[in-house]
């Protein structure tokens, strides 16, 4: 909520269009927190390339950047279904989001969920309001599906949950019609991109528990392996002569992937945590190109 007067004034009277978009969904691994210390890095010149993401999630960075042209790629289908939606039909999915607002209770997100698992007919806009409902009043905003494409995280327990940005989801769509979307792995990237296109990777990460010795270890379905053939991407990238950013933790795996390239450190906030043990910032490294 906005608590300067200044702040105040310019929500009353900025269009929703004009104001900076910011990520419609949360999103685990999102990266709104490390936008300052990821800006620095961005390629000289970045303004006038077509900025790239292959896992787009959350999308902080185009969001907060507001490139004038993208290619945004995801593997999660829902995820880009909904940034569709809301790119071609906002006032569709405001709608949709008002109602299910409107009678929002522990029992009814889990009709919502069960709807939206089973009904077959919805509209495209009809599935992005329920997406970005049970992603505003789920459990933590996780986003899991079960082996036939459920999605099964429970409820949360919020006591005013927001789930009606409208605002939001009206310069969340501004920005995207500048955006072509598509779902696809990472490896899809090899037949888009193009010379001179900046491309910011930010996969699921490598685990930093003693369970990384696995090679098999999987986090989100996303192996070492997967980390693997991610760098086979990257490198063909570099020499196709795109401007490469990627994201990941920081372990000796992954600085082994990328020894041929410019690693920095950058220390990610984390959360509040009653552990002690876990708070503090989180280092991790970006791997560039250039
Ligand atoms: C760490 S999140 C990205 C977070 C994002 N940068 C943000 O700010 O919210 C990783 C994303 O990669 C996607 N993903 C997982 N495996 C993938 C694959 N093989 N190809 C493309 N995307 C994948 C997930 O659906 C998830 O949205």
């Amino acid at each position: 909520m906005p608590t300067s007067s200044a702040a105040r004034i310019l929500d009353q009277t900025t269009p929703a269009a004009l104001r900076a978009p910011s990520p419609i969904v949360k999103w685990v691994g999102g990266k709104g927190r490390l936008l300052p210390q990821l800006t620095p890095l961005l390629p000289p010149g970045v303004e006038l390339m077509r900025h790239v993401e292959p896992f787009v999630g959350g999308g902080a960075l185009f969001f907060g950047r507001r490139p004038a042209r993208a290619l945004l790629c995801d593997v999660n289908p829902a995820l880009i279904n909904t940034y569709e939606a809301v790119r071609d039909a906002s006032g569709e999915v405001i709608g949709h989001l008002e109602d299910l607002a409107s009678e929002h209770s522990k029992e009814s997100y889990y009709r919502v969920r069960e709807r939206y698992n089973r009904a077959r007919k919805l509209t495209s806009a009809q599935r992005a309001a329920m997406f970005i409902y049970l992603n505003k009043t789920c459990f933590n905003g996780l986003h899991r599906v079960n082996r036939r494409g459920e999605f099964n995280v429970p409820a949360g327990r919020y006591k005013n949950p927001n789930i009606v940005n409208a605002d939001g989801v009206l310069a969340a769509s501004a920005q995207l019609q500048s955006a072509k979307l598509v779902c696809d792995g990472f490896e899809g990237l090899l037949s888009r991109a193009r010379p001179g296109d900046f491309i910011y990777f930010d996969p699921p990460y490598e685990p930093v528990s003693e369970t990384a010795n696995f090679t098999s270890y999987a986090q989100d379905g996303f192996a070492r392996e997967d980390q693997m053939r991610l760098r086979d991407v990257f490198a063909a990238l570099d020499k196709r002569g795109c401007k490469l950013m990627l994201s990941n933790s920081d372990v000796p795996f992954i600085r082994e992937l990328y020894r041929a390239y410019k690693i920095d450190t950058i220390a990610a906030p984390r959360a509040i945590n009653c552990d002690a043990k876990r708070r503090g910032p989180v280092p991790e490294v970006v791997v560039r190109n250039y």
